[in-house]
C-alpha cells in the first residue's frame, strides 16, 4: 500500500512541479519558437505516458495485492493487447520525432538575405568578425594566426581589409534581420549556445559550422560554451546584444577593421621612456617594483599585458572598486597617458627593461604549491613564463606580495568583477578554487622557485 501511495504522489508532485516550477524556458528571443513547440509536444507525450504507466502500476499493485486465497493465472501471449500497444507506441514516437524533422529542415536552410557574421571560439574566449562594407568575409587560415593577427586573416585576400574584427567577447546584432553565424574554432571543440535564441551548435577545429536565426527582441543574452573544452571551460562566456538598427550601426562604426588594425604602428620605446619617468617614481627606475610603495615589478610583464592593464585602469575596468586601495591610485596615473599610442610606447619601453631577481617575502610549502600550480600552469605556462595566446601574463619573477593581493582581490571580486574584464573574470573563478590562505602561500612559495 505504501508503494501505491508513493507512485500516486510521484505523479501528482511531478505534475504540480511542472505547472508551478520557477525553472522554465526563458522567453524566446529569436524566430525559433518552433523549437519550443517541439519540446512541448515531446513533454506532453512523455507526460501522458508517465502518468498512464505509473497510475496503471499503482492500480495493478493495489488490485492484485497479495491474498492467500487467490491464485495467479498464466497468460504469456495476448495478440490484441500487443497490437494495441505497438500501434500506440509507434504513433507516440512518430509524433515526437516528426515535428523535429520539420523544424530541422528550416534550421539548416539559411534564408538568402541573411547577413553573415563569424564567431570564433578558442580556449577560453569568443571573438567575432563581420564582413564590412563589401559584405564579404575575407579568407582566413590558422597558419596566419600571430600576435598581431589573432583572426588569422590572409594577407593575399583584399576582401578581408574592411572586415570588422571584434576582439571583445560582446557581439551586437540588429533586431529583425536574419543572420547566419559561421562558427570557427582555433583549437579544440567548443559549442556556441544562446538559450534565449534556442540555438546551439558545435565548433569543430578544421571546419566551419553554422546556425542561423532572426533576433526578435532587444536585450543582452549570454553566450555559453556547451562543450567541455578544458580546465577553464566554465569561464568561456560571451554576450550577444540585440540592438535596434541605429544602435547597432553606431556600435559597428566604433569597431576596428583589419586595415585599421594593420595601420597601428608598433610601440616606440624611445618615445615611451619619457612617460615612464612617472611610473618609475613608484615602480622603480628599472621597473623592478617597490614593496614600500605597493608597486609591483613591471619589468617581468609583457608589453601587451601592460598596455591592456593601463587601458583598463583608464576606463575604470580595473581599480574602480572602493576596496581596491592601490588599484585606485593607478587610475589617475594611467589617465596621464593621453592616447593609445602613448600607452603602446610606454609598454614598449617597459618591454626593454631587464627583470631583477625577485626577493621572496612569503613562506609556504613549495611542494604543496606545485600541485596548486598545475591549474595556473595551464594558462600561465609550465614555468609561469606567460602565454600570449591565452592572454596569461608571466608570473615567474613577479613579487609574491603583489600576486597574493591580486589573488585575494580576484577572489573577493575586487578585481575582475567588471564584465568587460574578460580575463580578469576568468581569474575570479580560478582564484576561488584556492581554498584557503595556506594554499595561496604554498603556491607563491612554489612560484618563487621558478
Ligand atoms: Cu569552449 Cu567549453
Amino acid at each position: 500500500m505504501k508503494i501505491v501511495v508513493a507512485l500516486v504522489l510521484l505523479v501528482v508532485i511531478s505534475l504540480v512541479f511542472h505547472w508551478w516550477s520557477p525553472w522554465w524556458m526563458t522567453p524566446v528571443a529569436s524566430n525559433w519558437g518552433n523549437i519550443d513547440t517541439t519540446i512541448n509536444i515531446t513533454l506532453y507525450i512523455t507526460a501522458v505516458v508517465f502518468v498512464a504507466v505509473n497510475l496503471f502500476m499503482a492500480w495493478a499493485i493495489f488490485r492484485y495485492r497479495h491474498n492467500p486465497s487467490r491464485r495467479s493465472h498464466y497468460e504469456p501471449e495476448n495478440k490484441k493487447l500487443e497490437i494495441w500497444l505497438t500501434v500506440i507506441t509507434t504513433v507516440g514516437v512518430a509524433a515526437m520525432l516528426a515535428p523535429g524533422l520539420v523544424v530541422w529542415a528550416d534550421f539548416v536552410n539559411v534564408p538568402e538575405n541573411a547577413d553573415e557574421v563569424e564567431v570564433v571560439g578558442e580556449q577560453w574566449q569568443w571573438s567575432y568578425r563581420l564582413p564590412g562594407v563589401d559584405g564579404v568575409l575575407g579568407e582566413v587560415d590558422s597558419r596566419y594566426v600571430k600576435q598581431d593577427n589573432p583572426f588569422g586573416m590572409s594577407p593575399n585576400d583584399p576582401a578581408g581589409g574592411d572586415d570588422v574584427l571584434v576582439s571583445s567577447n560582446e557581439l551586437h546584432l540588429p533586431i529583425d534581420r536574419p543572420v547566419k553565424l559561421l562558427l570557427r574554432s582555433k583549437d579544440v571543440l567548443h559549442n556556441f549556445a544562446v538559450p534565449q535564441f534556442r540555438v546551439k551548435m558545435d565548433l569543430v577545429p578544421g571546419m566551419v559550422t553554422y546556425v542561423w536565426l532572426t533576433p526578435t527582441r532587444t536585450g543582452k543574452f549570454d553566450i555559453l560554451c556547451m562543450e567541455l573544452c578544458g580546465i577553464a571551460h566554465y569561464t568561456m562566456r560571451g554576450y550577444v546584444v540585440v540592438d535596434q538598427q541605429e544602435d547597432f550601426d553606431s556600435w559597428l562604426a566604433q569597431q576596428q577593421t583589419w586595415s585599421d588594425m594593420q595601420a597601428i604602428p608598433p610601440g616606440d620605446p624611445i618615445a615611451g621612456k619619457a612617460s615612464f619617468a612617472t611610473c618609475a617614481a613608484c615602480h622603480g627606475q628599472q621597473g623592478e617594483g617597490n614593496i614600500a610603495m605597493n608597486a609591483p615589478s613591471l619589468a617581468v610583464l609583457p608589453p601587451w599585458y601592460i598596455a591592456r592593464q593601463i587601458e583598463h585602469f583608464k576606463r575604470g575596468i580595473r581599480g574602480a572598486s572602493e576596496a581596491d586601495e592601490f588599484g585606485r591610485q593607478m587610475a589617475p596615473m594611467a589617465n596621464m597617458l593621453i592616447d593609445d599610442s602613448a600607452i603602446r610606447n610606454v609598454a614598449a619601453y617597459i618591454g626593454t627593461l631587464e627583470p631583477a631577481p625577485t626577493k621572496g617575502t612569503i613562506s609556504g610549502d613549495p611542494e604543496k604549491g606545485a600541485a596548486h600550480f598545475t591549474t595556473c600552469g595551464t594558462c600561465h605556462g609550465a614555468q609561469a613564463q606567460g602565454n600570449y595566446a591565452l592572454q596569461a601574463p608571466r608570473l615567474a619573477g613577479q613579487d609574491d606580495w603583489y600576486l597574493k593581493r591580486q589573488l585575494q582581490n580576484f577572489r573577493l571580486g575586487v578585481r575582475g568583477a567588471e564584465k568587460q574584464d574578460t580575463y580578469g573574470h576568468q581569474m575570479v573563478l580560478m582564484a576561488r578554487s584556492l581554498s584557503n590562505e595556506q594554499s595561496v602561500d604554498d603556491l607563491l612559495a612554489y612560484l618563487n622557485t621558478l
